[in-house]
């Protein structure tokens, strides 16, 4: 390259934060209101309790707590963030979108604030996308925080779902970094398939389907297909954390972490084995959080951080899969700030 030219930045993923409501829902208490069991839940899931947000809590209240944790774990000021997303499948309104709603409520003036759904994949399309304004300088530091109060349109008479949605919000911290290249966030890997909208959805309350006074219930809540959702995240899983690998030029044996989205412990293991990772390297906080959507995969790696199983240097493998069909694996050296 001729003198003068800048050296493109790469973007550096510095941290992670979350939180959960206080309300603790418990496999006793969902024995209680559906035909259900401790024993099946854990045993066909492998989760054991869930967080519930409060009647006053909505997502924005959720994910300004994840971003001010991020923030106090980074020692960074909300007036350094220049990019703020919001991944999110139940924001507060249709619009407003929630993003500039939490900039307003953690102190980030003026800050160019979206918000992006891709369900429980969403964190994985936003990092995506912030990699790629931090790379090509439209950004210098951005939080993606994925957020949800699922409990607001779960069917709490539909035993298949109501055991397995829960609220909760986790945010990562990315930013420019003009160290080497190879490092910070690897590769990205990112893909959809529209053919499986019916497997996973919420039949009622678009456009296409208006809510009226005649929509039964169930129909502005979430429907799946569990078996068939479970089919796809295994296959998902393995192929598109693969695909990346294969792409950066690694194998398995160079992933430290596996951190993927934290639906069923079920699925987690039959994709590790096929993936040929051990165990002890898979992260798994769903028996405390259930699977709470775009908040998922940050809340894992927040607790792999609390829990000293995410440690500097550490090469994670970030999978997320879910709604649309959606999915995306995120590849990134964990390098937070010393
Ligand atoms: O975040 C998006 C991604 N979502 C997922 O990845 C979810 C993927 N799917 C799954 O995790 C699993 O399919 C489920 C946990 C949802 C269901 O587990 P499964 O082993 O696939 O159960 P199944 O749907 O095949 O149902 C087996 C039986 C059925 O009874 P019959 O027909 O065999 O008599 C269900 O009615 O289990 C019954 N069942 C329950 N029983 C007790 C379904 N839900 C429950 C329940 N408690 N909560």
């Amino acid at each position: 390259m001729a003198g003068g030219s800048r050296a493109r930045p790469r973007a550096r993923l510095t941290g992670v934060g979350g939180y959960v409501p206080e309300r603790v829902l418990t496999n006793a208490e969902l024995e209680e209101m559906v035909d259900t069991s401790d024993e099946w839940i854990i045993s066909r899931t492998g989760i054991r309790e869930r967080h519930i947000a409060a009647d006053d809590q909505a997502t924005t209240d959720l994910a300004a707590e994840a971003v001010r944790d991020v923030l106090r774990r980074t020692g960074t000021d909300p007036s350094e963030i220049d990019l703020l997303v919001v991944a999110t499948t139940t924001p507060d309104y249709v619009f407003p979108p929630c993003a500039p709603l939490v900039g307003t409520m953690t102190g980030m003036d003026s800050v160019a604030a979206y918000d992006t759904n891709a369900v429980c994949t969403g964190l994985m399309y936003g990092m995506a996308q912030a990699t790629g304004m931090v790379e090509s300088g439209i950004a210098r530091k951005a939080v993606v925080v994925g957020a949800e109060t699922l409990s607001r349109i779960i069917d709490w008479e539909d035993r298949a779902t109501c055991v397995l949605f829960a609220d909760g919000a986790g945010a990562v911290l990315i930013e420019a970094d003009d160290g080497e290249p190879g490092t910070g966030v690897v590769g990205v890997e990112l893909g959809s398939d529209g053919s499986g909208r019916n497997d996973l959805w919420v039949p009622a309350g678009g456009t296409r389907t208006p809510v009226t006074d005649d929509t039964p219930r169930a129909d502005g809540c979430i429907q799946m297909n569990g078996r068939e959702v479970f089919r796809f995240a295994t296959r998902i899983l393995v192929e598109s954390s693969q695909r990346l690998l294969d792409e950066a030029g690694l194998t398995i044996d160079d992933v430290d972490l596996l951190v993927a989205h934290q639906a069923n412990e079920r699925i987690l293991e039959h994709a590790s084995e096929r993936m040929g990772i051990p165990r002890e390297k898979v992260v798994m906080n769903l028996d405390r959080v259930g699977n709470t959507s775009s908040a998922s995969i940050p809340l894992a790696m927040a607790d792999a951080l609390d829990t000293g199983q995410l440690t500097p240097g550490d090469l994670v493998m970030m999978v997320g899969f879910g709604a649309g069909l959606t999915w995306g694996s995120v590849l990134v050296r964990w390098e937070p700030r010393a």
